[in-house]
C-alpha cells in the first residue's frame, strides 16, 4: 500500500533542553524505554535562557522543520528566573516568525521536569505530529546547504 505524504515525511525537530530539568526529563523517557521519534535531536543547554532566538533561526536555515524549547516550570527554574525570560523571547520570536513567513507552529515552548518522563515523550510524539501536518519547511530553503 503507498504511504501518503504525511507518513513518509520524517520531519528534523530540533530540541533545545534545559540541563536541570527537560534533558533529565529526557534522560527519564530514554531510561523508562518511553519512545519519542529518533528524528527529534536534543541540544542540552544550562537553561532554557540561554536559547537565543537566533539560534532557532539558525536551525531553520540548517534544515530543522521544527524547534522545541524545554525547561523548568516556572518558579523552579535552577537559575531563579531563567525560563521567565526564556517565555518573553520566545512570545517576541513569534511575532518575528510570522513576519519572516514560517509558520509560528513549527516553534513550541514547554516546561518539562526531571520527573516528567511521560509529558516529555507525549510532548515530542505530538510536536512531531504537528511538523508532519505543517509538512516540510521551505521557507528558508534558498539558504540551506543541503546535499
Ligand atoms: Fe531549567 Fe532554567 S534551569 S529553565
Amino acid at each position: 500500500m503507498p504511504m501518503n505524504s504525511t507518513e513518509s515525511f520524517a520531519p528534523k525537530i530540533v530540541a533545545f533542553c534545559c540541563n536541570w530539568c527537560s534533558y533529565a526529563g529526557a534522560d527519564l523517557a530514554g531510561s523508562s524505554r518511553l519512545a519519542y521519534p529518533a528524528d527529534v535531536k536534543i541540544i542540552k543547554v544550562p537553561c532554557s535562557c540561554r536559547v537565543n532566538p537566533m539560534f532557532i533561526l539558525r536551525a531553520f536555515e540548517k534544515g530543522a522543520d521544527g524547534v522545541i524549547i524545554c525547561g523548568c516550570h516556572p518558579g523552579d527554574c535552577h537559575y531563579s528566573t531563567g525560563n521567565y525570560y526564556a517565555r518573553r523571547r520566545m512570545t517576541l520570536l513569534f511575532s518575528m516568525l510570522e513576519y519572516i513567513g514560517i509558520e509560528k507552529d513549527r516553534v513550541r515552548v514547554e516546561w518539562v521536569s526531571a520527573a516528567e518522563a511521560v509529558k516529555f515523550s507525549e510532548t515530542m510524539n505530538s510536536f512531531v505530529l504537528q511538523i508532519k501536518n505543517l509538512g516540510e519547511n521551505v521557507r528558508l530553503g534558498d539558504l540551506r546547504c543541503k546535499s
